[in-house]
């Protein structure tokens, strides 16, 4: 049997420039560079894509609050993301930025083509807008009426004039593609929320802002200098002007892309209205759409104020690149959420490489040092060892199946049975027994029949650990080819006589915590399984609370309508403050030393405004105005603008 030579193309998401890479990216990244390397190695004509995602309010605002250019500031971002896949071999074939050229113009002409084809109108966006996500959301999908579902921000409200895409009208499409493709999404679980979330329901989708300028301009036969293009349609589309869409189309041949690899967050991006806009476009639906888990630390979400991000690069340092691949790759299967422990990270290295895989290597080295001068020779082997050879190459056989589906935590596992069969032989047949009982045919046997099981085992796991295969391949005089791969593990043919060389230790014990724990905070796991944040080595503050604590408190801005003195009082102002409800609040505010009443009238301020009512020199009070107060004495806080009356503060 032999793989037909076909093109394939695998796509990474393309990482927004305001922050540098986490292990999320790296897993993403990794994922497809595994499978691209295994497609390449089994014949295929293969393309991997990365590259970053530049535009947008988010990029210019981190642009801004650096006191750069949102060009000079993606420059900088995104250099750091090449060099690192760079540092970390990973085999893109192209890395692009929505900022080259040719894409600009790959976009500009994809819009046209969709507004030529009816599926573009022009009308007037009046909604709410989460900037962190890029995302609009409709009021009835926004956490307590103004907080984004997504992440929990605070979304901003935009009206303004925009272009739509017609996404109602790809209901129905979008449903018989899915049902005519199960694989079409994967996990099939994910599949399953994205069929439901299109039952419920499309919206048409507002794909052009004239409220910040860093974007893709809307092309200029629409004449439309104020509008620049929804950040999402300018990155979705990256896939397809990556292989030269709309400009230099020579290697349109590999569309449509045999998989998107995204992570769960992007999923409804991809699965929904990415194919909506190829149908607009014509275009073939891409095969697979897979979505991968989120990576939390020691069981704890990572963010950069919790100081727990893990740094991909500071693992692959520390504990080995080939060892942090496989870990990423083995740890979780595919579509679930994964933890990273160095703990867990260390029992992998210690277990799975070092005595599974290591060991074996070096018991070949040994055994046919010690017994045959480093000659190994395969000829008897099927005549001694025909039954591992049967178990062995029935997994292999199923091997395949696991990458189609995406369960390469499987794929490595089923590797890792044949590992143990090798392993399990060596103790089983005792060579040294044979040695010494002279059934030295037998012998060589069983060292061919190990040295053959690691041949295989190299080629298979050549993607996931390309540096320490090499060592391995080296040692056995092995070349890491697509012939031999037709030959060892389609064809089952054994080794011709090899010449064993020795290397060094492929995976040293590791007994140490290689890398500083997390700085700011030290997580535990409380009774109930709750993860729990240890206080003592923050300096900052020590009584920190969650956001969803946070949001226990509602703020909303109010304007003073009424004040007046509390009689009596040396320190109280009795106000009337109106939130936007049926009747303005009565609030008694201790801040008659620093303002006068009547300067209050008609100022905004900012309420806590679900506290419980309480009695102040006879007084109800029902709020409290927030205010700071310091040595030269105390000062409302008020929106620098005045916002509208009832606004909840985030
Ligand atoms: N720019 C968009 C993608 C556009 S693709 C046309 C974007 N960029 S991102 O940089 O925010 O995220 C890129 C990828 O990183 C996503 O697939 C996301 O799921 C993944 N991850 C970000 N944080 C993650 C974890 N903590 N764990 C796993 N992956 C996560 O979205």
């Amino acid at each position: 049997m032999q793989n037909s030579c076909k093109n394939v193309y695998i796509t990474t998401p393309i990482y927004y420039v305001n922050d540098v890479a986490h292990i999320g990216h790296a897993y993403t990244t990794i994922i497809a560079d595994m499978l691209a390397r295994y497609s390449r190695l089994i014949g295929h004509n293969t393309y991997l894509l990365t590259g970053t995602d530049e535009h947008g309010q988010k990029i210019a605002q981190s642009a801004e609050a650096r006191n750069k250019t949102p060009k000079e500031y993606a420059d900088e971002i995104s250099g750091k993301f090449r060099s690192l896949w760079d540092e970390f071999d990973i085999t893109y074939d192209k890395f692009i930025r929505t900022t080259d050229e040719e894409h600009k113009i790959g976009v500009q002409k994809a819009f046209l083509k969709m507004y030529e084809n009816g599926d573009i109108y022009k009308g007037e966006y009046e909604g709410f807008y989460c900037v962190p996500c890029e995302t609009f959301y409709p009021e009835s999908q926004l956490i307590d009426e103004q907080f984004c579902p997504e992440c929990g921000r605070a979304t901003i409200v935009v009206k303004e004039e925009s272009y739509f895409f017609k996404l109602s009208s790809y209901e129905d499409k979008l449903l018989k593609w899915y049902e005519e493709n199960p694989d079409c999404i994967l996990p099939r679980a994910k599949k399953n929320e994205i069929v439901n979330f299109v039952r419920n329901g499309l919206k048409d989708l507002s794909i052009s802002r004239t409220s910040f300028d860093w974007g893709v301009k809307l092309p200029k036969e629409m004449n439309e200098p104020k509008h620049v293009m929804y950040v999402w349609l300018d990155a979705l589309l990256n896939y397809t002007t990556a292989l030269g869409y709309g400009t230099d189309e020579k290697n349109m041949n590999f569309w449509p892309a045999n998989i998107h690899l995204v992570g769960k967050d992007i999923l409804r991006f991809h699965a929904i209205y990415w194919p909506a806009f190829l149908m607009s476009l014509n275009l073939p639906l891409p095969k697979h759409i897979a979505a991968h888990g989120w990576w939390t630390r020691d069981g704890e979400k990572m963010s950069k104020s919790k100081g727990n991000v893990v740094n991909p690069k500071e693992v692959a340092d520390a504990y080995g690149l080939d060892a942090f691949r496989y870990f990423l790759l083995r740890e979780v299967p595919f579509g679930q959420d994964g933890d990273f422990s160095q703990k867990a990270l260390i029992d992998r290295i210690n277990s799975d490489l070092g005595n599974d895989l290591g060991n074996l290597l070096n018991r070949i080295i040994g055994m046919s040092g010690k017994y045959f001068d480093y000659n190994v020779s395969s000829k008897d082997v099927e005549k001694f060892h025909k039954k591992e050879i049967e178990e062995v190459n029935s997994i292999v056989d199923s091997l395949e199946n696991y990458i189609y589906n995406m369960q390469i935590n499987r794929y490595l596992e089923e590797i890792w049975k044949i590992l143990t069969i090798a392993n399990k032989a060596i103790n089983d047949y005792e060579p040294w027994n044979l040695i010494k009982d002279g059934k030295n045919d037998q012998a060589m046997a069983l060292v061919a029949l190990i040295t053959n099981i690691m041949a295989k085992v190299a080629l298979l796991l050549d993607s996931v650990m390309p540096h320490k295969i090499k060592d391995i391949a080296n040692c056995l005089g092995v070349e890491i080819s697509t012939e031999n791969y037709n030959k060892l593990i389609l064809n089952k043919e054994f080794l011709n006589d090899v010449k064993i060389t020795k290397v060094d230790a492929l995976f040293p014990r590791v007994e140490d915590i290689l890398l500083a724990q997390p700085q700011t905070s030290d997580v535990t796991k409380t009774e109930d399984g709750d993860s729990k944040v240890e206080l003592e080595k923050l300096d900052i503050e020590d009584n920190l609370i969650t956001i969803d604590k946070f949001f226990e408190t509602t703020i909303k801005v109010g304007t003073i309508i009424e004040a007046q003195e509390v009689p009596k009082s040396g320190k109280l102002l009795l106000l009337k403050v109106d939130l936007g409800e049926n009747r303005p609040r009565q609030i008694l505010a201790g801040i008659k030393e620093f303002y006068s009443a009547v300067d209050l009238i008609g100022t905004q301020a900012c309420v806590v405004a679900n506290l419980k009512p309480a009695k102040l020199m006879g007084y109800v009070s029902e709020g409290m105005l927030l205010a700071a107060k310091d040595e030269n004495g105390l000062s409302l806080i008020r929106p620098e603008k005045p916002k509208k009356i009832g606004t909840k503060i985030s």
